[in-house]
């Protein structure tokens, strides 16, 4: 974290990039003591992009079929990362998993977004698995990003009723919408160094 100022963040997405947009505003009406630098998609038509174009953030592709292997396409990420002194990276969305060496050159540092009250539902379409499931109650988690997929210490969660007649859209709608409030908070914690870790635990400093 810089010593002095606000930290720089870099989100990666994949996709539609709402997440993305949530962060953003936050950041730039002072929920989030932290500056977006850049947002980076492997995609490189993500609905996301055109967005984030809008806002006058700096974006960058990095197209993982274009780069290969898997390490020399996280080592590409990483470059941009460091060339634009990012400090804490956000996955919004971003459909790829992490390997060591960006947990290591960023550890406790990158946060993700989950769309279940992990340890439940980890992986693809949490929504409809929490549905099939019959769950009465399901939400959304943000964490720290380890080696293992949806896994790292959990910094904040939000839950969400399911209702009899929810779809997979509803609910998903419905956790979106928890997902968006939920997200910029967890990040407010880690830009202003309020949290600890302390094994899988992670603490918040008043
Ligand atoms: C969200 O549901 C997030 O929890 C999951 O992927 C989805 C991304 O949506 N990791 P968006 O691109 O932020 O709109």
């Amino acid at each position: 974290m810089p010593e002095i100022g606000r930290p720089r963040v870099g989100i990666l997405i994949s996709g539609r990039g709402s997440n993305m947009v949530a962060l953003i505003a936050a950041m730039r009406d002072g929920r989030v003591p932290a500056e977006p630098a850049i947002v980076i998609s492997n995609v490189p038509d993500a609905a996301g992009l055109a967005t984030v174009r809008e806002s006058g953030i700096e974006t960058a592709i990095v197209d993982h079929t274009a780069i290969k292997p898997r390490e020399a396409h996280e080592r590409a990420v990483l470059d941009v990362l460091k060339r634009q002194r990012v400090d804490i990276v956000c996955l919004a969305g971003y459909m790829r998993r992490l390997s060591p060496l960006m947990v290591e050159a960023f550890r406790g540092r990158v946060l993700n977004i989950h769309p279940a009250l992990l340890p439940s539902f980890p992986g693809l379409d949490a929504q409809e698995a929490a549905l099939h499931y019959g769950v009465k109650v399901t939400g959304c988690t943000v964490h720290l990003v380890d080696e293992q997929v949806d896994h790292g210490p959990i910094i904040l969660q939000a839950t969400v009723p399911v209702e009899d007649d929810d779809t997979v859209l509803t609910l998903s709608a419905r956790i979106l919408e928890q997902e968006h409030a939920l997200y910029p908070k967890a990040l407010a914690l880690v830009a202003d160094g309020r949290i600890e870790i302390v094994g899988r635990r992670v603490l918040v400093r008043i």
